[in-house]
């Protein structure tokens, strides 16, 4: 018989050169049953899992993987699930992002280590989306992504909630004591009553719809619910697909291009997107080689208006936007007003514009039209000025009109601990018209960049039944998080960053429509003041954490690891028996 090396994966299973390596390499396998025919050089799938009990929004991933798996079989793959690291947003200490870097270190070597041909991606819970995909394109081999889908939209008391936007809201009514801490508690399993990730358009409907612009998954991908039997026949069928595109050769770069990105920004404004989206994208384009800046979300986000109502710029939950249509009328819109790049290739093979421009949308409250949008300008504000020289950003359509255009005194905190302490002390001098600004809270800085860029109000400015004000930091924000609030500021303060020259008292001019971030100090002074500025800076003890720090870049380069950005390639050097 000749020796067959049509795919990566006959080097370990089909090699005659090397008979005793092929004997380990297949007979160790063959302890699970797998009957001889499996390694005849058809091509072997890799799921990558991210199911974990402790990542709760993946916790259904083992059967979506038997779902995938039946699709592999069924075009004549070999299907092979391996977890990987899970990083969950709602367990992990101190924050998920620093671990998402980790992840896609793991999710890269454990592809190219292994025999795989093609390899589909199992994401849910936030970090588990970006990891994923920055793991695999530094590989670059076939690649398809299944999201494991929104939980059911929440119900507590005869009102609908929401993931995230719902606690900040009820949170926000406990402090006001408008609700008791017996309600607090009892809207936690109201609001997560199934399996899947948040159902509001925070980061992981986000980038599960990022996922899907970007061409990387089947149509529909971000939106059917996780127990709905659609989401297990989109499973199915991507397992299908995948040994197609082993079969073209159709590997990763092939269809993540720049057009792509350039749709997934204007599908981000469309959808009312999560502030990570912009880090997260930052990221698979670095390793993909692919130069994506701010400025790209600037020119390609620009005059997107938000059409898609969902909390937490909107009212209703990802439930409501599938059966309203979800991305693919949202991407049908953007296509009727040529505004994508319509010929940019799919995992399936056809293009974006083959694949939906008959999507229908059946609620329009829901999916708004273009001619009465949920917000006029959506998408990412990018800011720059003396406070953020390499910029900011800020998500209008979570904001308030009033406060677009705003000038006020800087209250500081020189870290999340001194926020909490002094938010409600009665004597700190705040007002509604002050700007909040927190400092080292940035991808060094705290480390990895935590999710409190939200900053809550002070009591005594609830009280008073005010909603929102100003907040600027160099930390993140949780997608489902709302507020007039100015995120990333890079370079963060831990590296000394003009940031880290705000004191209380200076004035602050924020003019989100012409991009203008500016601390009303000259420059000398904040030259002088960053010489003698002593960051917080986090203690770390070696391990992983260290190497974290030496090496993370700033939010504008996507918070990636610096040696981690580019594409490596599957080759593996055989470790001969
Ligand atoms: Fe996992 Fe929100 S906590 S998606």
């Amino acid at each position: 018989m000749a020796e067959k090396k049509k795919y990566r994966s006959s080097d370990w299973y089909n090699s005659k050169s090397h008979r005793r390596d092929t004997f380990i390499h297949r007979g160790w396998m063959r302890n699970q049953g797998h009957p001889n025919h499996l390694f005849d050089g058809r091509p072997v799938i890799g799921i990558c899992n991210t199911w974990s009990e402790l990542t709760p929004c993946n916790g259904h991933f083992r059967e979506i993987a038997e779902s995938v798996k039946k699709g592999v079989y069924e075009a004549g793959g070999f299907p092979l699930e391996f977890p990987v690291f899970s990083a969950s947003e709602s367990n992990l200490r101190p924050t998920a992002m620093l671990f998402r870097n980790l992840a896609s270190m793991d999710v890269e070597e454990a592809i190219r280590g292994n025999p795989m041909d093609g390899v589909v991606l199992l994401m849910g819970c936030d970090k588990t989306t970006p990891s994923l995909l920055m793991g695999a394109a530094s590989v670059d081999i076939p690649t398809i992504g299944v999201s494991g889908g929104p939980m059911l939209n929440g119900h507590h008391r005869g009102e609908t909630i929401g993931s995230g936007t719902g606690v900040w809201q009820l949170d926000a009514d406990l402090n006001a004591g408008k609700i008791t801490e017996d309600d607090f508690v009892a809207a936690e399993i109201s609001m997560s009553r199934s399996k899947g990730n948040c159902m509001t358009m925070g980061t992981a409907s986000t980038m599960g719809s990022m996922v899907e612009a970007l061409g990387m998954a089947l149509p529909h991908n971000a939106a059917i619910p996780a127990v709905d039997a659609r989401r297990y026949a989109l499973a199915h069928m991507s397992g299908k697909r995948i040994v197609e595109m082993v079969k073209e050769n159709l590997i990763m770069s092939k269809v993540v291009t720049k057009a792509s990105f350039e749709n997934a920004i204007k599908v981000n404004g469309a959808i009312g997107g999560s502030t990570n989206a912009v880090i997260h994208l930052a990221a698979v384009a670095g390793r993909l080689e692919i130069d994506l800046s701010l400025d790209d979300w600037e020119t390609c986000g620009k005059d997107i208006p938000t059409l898609v109502n969902l909390q937490p710029s909107g009212k209703y939950l990802m439930e409501d936007f599938y059966y309203a249509g979800g991305v693919p009328a949202v991407i049908r819109q953007l296509l009727e007003r040529n505004l994508l790049n319509k010929d940019a290739l799919t995992v399936n093979g056809k293009t974006i514009e083959e694949n939906n421009l008959n999507a229908e949308c059946w609620n329009k409250d829901v999916i708004k039209d273009f001619s009465s949008p949920l917000v006029k300008e959506g998408g990412i504000k990018i800011l720059k000025g003396n406070i953020a020289p390499d910029g900011a950003i800020l998500k209008p359509s979570a904001a308030s009109p009033e406060l677009m255009q705003h000038k006020g005194k800087a209250v500081v905190f020189e870290s999340v601990e001194e926020f909490h302490e002094k938010i409600d002390d009665p004597n700190l001098e705040v007002d509604e018209n002050s700007i909040l600004v927190l400092k080292n809270c940035g991808p060094k800085g705290y480390p990895g960049m935590a999710e409190v860029g939200n900053m809550r109000l002070p009591q005594k400015i609830l009280k008073k039944g005010i909603r929102d004000m100003i907040r600027i930091s160099d930390a993140r924000m949780s997608g489902t998080a709302y507020g007039t609030v100015i995120l990333h500021t890079s370079p963060e303060a831990a590296v000394k960053g003009p940031l880290a020259a705000v004191q209380n008292g200076d004035l602050i001019e924020v003019d989100v429509n012409s991009g203008r971030l500016h601390l009303n100090v000259s420059d000398e002074i904040i030259a002088e003041r960053l010489k003698s500025y002593k960051p917080i800076l986090p203690d770390i003890k070696g391990g992983y954490q260290k190497m974290y720090v030496d090496h993370v870049m700033q939010a504008d380069k996507g918070a990636d690891l610096d040696f981690l950005v580019g594409k490596r390639g599957s080759e593996v050097k055989r470790h001969s028996h």
